[in-house]
């Protein structure tokens, strides 16, 4: 039986993030970053005194205010990303870690830099290299932020050095960004697990928006244990277009066809990140997953906050869950392949009890704003919904 509290996460012990604000962290849900001395370094990080005041507190049975998202997903049991974490890493790992003198991570997560060829509308200029210039050309961020999001370099030669005494020990790798398939750090550092036989016994992990398909990295995925592909992918036809500006539907859906082609050890999935843009499509979009046999995974948009599905006023909600009811078979809570989805979604929808109108006001506002910029419009892609917020904005936007 494990001595380990029972609030124990494995995340500090074995996992090192790096985010699209350059933090070091245990994982992504982890709110606060470890100082490091020298910007970037992996080593530092890993060393840093505030991952072993970190480790001490879990260890202690304390719960750290910084892992307030997972204690609240605890709360409302819907499975935190802490329960995966000691899922993948059992405590009897962390045992053996407090008597072992030296000790490297065995997942790595990694945000390369923002390189992107998208300008999806719920994401930010730290991940999108397309949005850092529109923000830009708009005076929503300054050339110093903007030179700061675009010069990030993960590879240099320190961290190579450090990856090459950690690869051993690395069980997983996973990455984002930025669209990784189009950025030159992806390919190095997959090859540098190539090339020094690491890759047999790593599991890598990326999210990638879809539009590439690389012969070159697929060719490289073959020599991994495993590869896992997140695909992002929200909605389809012209509300994918509008949501993920920058993509085509019919050549990301072809795309789609082929990975799934691909023979080599795999675990590809489509990962959909819900907001108050797609939330009320979501039955069709289930209903094109199973269509074409794509598990869905959810990832709920919890920043920014007025695109959050529980800031959605009640009347909008109510409405949402009225058409959700017309689909019986997405309603099912036993869990299954994409079976038992709508019943969360409802369930994160309630999450929050909003008070009043402003983030739903800000949202529109910021949909509206972004519409103007681009020469689009909301209500020209997804007439349905706007047809009911319609009411709303009228009386009171
Ligand atoms: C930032 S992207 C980077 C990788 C790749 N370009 C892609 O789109 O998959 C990684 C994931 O974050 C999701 N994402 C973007 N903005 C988000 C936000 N504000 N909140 C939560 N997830 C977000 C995307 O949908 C995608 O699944
Ligand atoms: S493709 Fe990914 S990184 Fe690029 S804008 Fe979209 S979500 Fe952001």
């Amino acid at each position: 039986m494990s001595k380990l509290p029972d609030t124990i996460c494995s995340a500090p012990f074995f996992k090192l993030e790096l985010d699209n604000a350059f933090r070091f962290r245990p994982c992504c849900k982890f709110e606060g970053g470890y100082e490091v001395d020298k910007k970037f370094s992996f080593e530092d990080a890993w060393n840093s005194q505030d991952r072993k005041n970190l480790m001490k507190d879990f260890l202690d049975g304390k719960k750290p205010k910084q892992c307030r998202e997972c204690w609240v997903e605890e709360e409302l049991n819907v499975g935190s990303y802490r329960n995966s974490m000691r899922e993948w890493i059992p405590d009897s790992e962390i045992e053996k870690y407090l008597y072992k003198k030296e000790f490297y991570p065995k997942i790595l997560d990694i945000k390369i830099s923002n390189l992107c060829n998208m300008r999806c509308r719920m994401c930010g200029p730290g991940a999108s290299s397309q949005i850092a210039k529109e923000f830009l050309k708009y005076d929503e961020i300054s050339r110093e932020d903007y030179d700061f999001f675009r010069d990030k370099e993960i590879l240099t030669k320190e961290n190579i050095d450090t990856l090459k005494s950690w690869l051993p020990d690395i069980e997983r790798i996973e990455i984002t960004g930025g669209e990784t398939f189009i950025n030159p750090e992806l390919f190095e550092l997959l090859e540098l697990c190539v090339e020094t036989d690491n890759a047999k016994h790593i599991t890598f992990h990326t999210n990638t928006n879809g539009t590439i398909f690389s012969e070159k990295l697929n060719k490289l995925f073959k020599e991994f244990k495993s590869t896992s592909i997140g695909f992002s992918i929200d909605d389809s036809d012209n509300r994918f277009e509008y949501q993920r500006d920058g993509g085509d539907w019919n050549e990301v859906e072809e795309n789609l066809r082929n990975y799934q082609k691909l023979d080599l050890p795999k675990d590809f999935f489509i990962n959909c990140t819900v907001s108050f843009l797609n939330i009320y499509y979501m039955p069709e979009f289930l209903q094109w997953c199973i269509d074409n046999k794509w598990y869905m995974g959810f990832n709920i948009l919890f920043l920014p906050e007025f695109n959050h599905i529980g800031n959605i006023p009640r009347f909008i909600k109510d409405k949402v869950i009225e058409k959700y009811e017309k689909f019986p078979k997405f309603m099912d809570r036993r869990e299954g392949f994409n079976i038992d989805k709508l019943p969360k979604l409802i369930d994160m929808m309630n999450l929050v009890e909003v008070v009043d109108d402003s983030h739903f006001k800000y949202a529109w506002n910021e949909i509206k704003k972004v519409d103007e910029r681009r020469n689009q419009k909301y209500s020209d892609s997804h007439p349905e919904f706007y047809e009911i917020i319609k009411e709303y904005i009228n009386e009171k936007v």
